[in-house]
């Protein structure tokens, strides 16, 4: 006779084969996407990235308004002398969420930049003092430019600069990176602040090229850019310390916002949302209990 069960077994056996060659290969895979052990490239491999404290952190993370501002000055007045930040315009300064500037403020900073316009009715490209609609003029002409001065080293464009930079923490940490209470999304900021203060030393066998800078936080552990910070080049107003530290933390702050203006909004759409589907779940579970209430099941 023909045997059920047996035959519904050895279909279970056959199954469970196929899935555990899935899981082998999802293993392996995420195995192989870990971090590879330092020993590979011996002294190049970057140190993974201080964490440090953002109030824009977390599932109630704000930006600090004094904090924007003071980030903003350090980009003005340091970094803007080469690294662009193309897709800010001088009027987002004054938007609610970012540093607040009050309009008149925005509009003598614009007008303090020249920017290029054109052509006019002759056909011809012309400067004119900026308007708030304006984006910020890049500080070299294009890419190229900027290359040649920098020993063939292009400083990044800083738009998005806090969100485009992030680094691999391996399994099994990624995977609580997108949850609620322990999610981590702080990478490019705490990787700009500790490359700010990272610079040091080489190691006795290392060779730096002419130009080159050691900083262990960067990917190879050298870097084009010579320190740009230093104790009291930037003079803050609100009493805060005028520290490498302070400022890379204001600057790396200022870029994040630069980076995502809209991470208020996002952050309290997300809570909206969350609660809603609490309720709902909540709601589901006791319709289903009085729907079933009177049905044998
Ligand atoms: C003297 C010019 C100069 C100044 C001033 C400067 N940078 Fe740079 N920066 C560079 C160059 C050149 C590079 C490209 C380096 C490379 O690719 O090795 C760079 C690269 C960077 C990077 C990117 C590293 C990466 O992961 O690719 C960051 C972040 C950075 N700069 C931040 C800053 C900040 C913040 C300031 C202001 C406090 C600043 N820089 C001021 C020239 C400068």
């Amino acid at each position: 006779m023909f045997d059920r069960r047996r035959h519904r077994g050895s279909e279970i056996w056959k199954f469970s084969m196929k899935s555990m060659g899935f899981w082998a290969i999802v293993l392996m895979t995420l195995g192989l996407a870990g971090p590879s052990p330092a020993s590979d490239v011996p002294n190049r491999r970057e140190e993974p990235p201080n964490r440090y404290d953002w109030s824009f952190a977390g599932v109630f993370g704000r930006y600090d308004k004094a904090q924007m501002r003071r980030g903003f000055k350090v980009y003005k007045e340091v970094c803007a002398s080469c690294h662009s930040i193309k897709m800010l315009a001088f009027r987002n300064l004054s938007e609610p969420g970012g540093p607040e500037l009050p309009v008149a403020d925005v509009a003598a900073l614009a007008a303090s930049y020249k920017v290029k316009d054109g052509p006019n009715a002759a056909g011809e490209y012309f400067e004119r003092p900026g308007r708030p609609s304006d984006r910020f003029p890049p500080p070299f002409a294009n890419e190229q430019a900027a290359r040649a001065a920098f020993a063939g080293n292009y400083p990044p464009d800083m738009s998005v600069l806090a969100k485009a930079r992030g680094y691999s923490r391996g399994f099994p940490l990624f995977l609580f990176d997108a949850l609620p209470g322990f999610s981590y999304q702080e990478h490019g900021v705490d990787y700009i602040v500790s490359l700010m203060e990272g610079y040091a030393d080489p190691p006795p066998e290392t060779d730096l090229p002419a130009g080159q800078f050691y900083d262990p936080y960067m990917p190879g552990r050298r870097i084009g850019m010579p320190p740009p910070l230093a104790d009291g080049v930037v003079a803050y107003d609100d009493g805060y310390p005028q520290t490498i530290d302070q400022y890379a933390k204001d600057v790396a702050a200022f870029l994040m916002w630069s980076a995502e203006p809209h991470l208020e909004n996002r952050k309290k759409i997300g809570r909206g949302v969350v609660s809603f589907l609490i309720v709902f779940a909540a709601l589901l579970y006791f319709t289903k209990r009085k729907i079933w209430a009177n049905v044998e099941h």
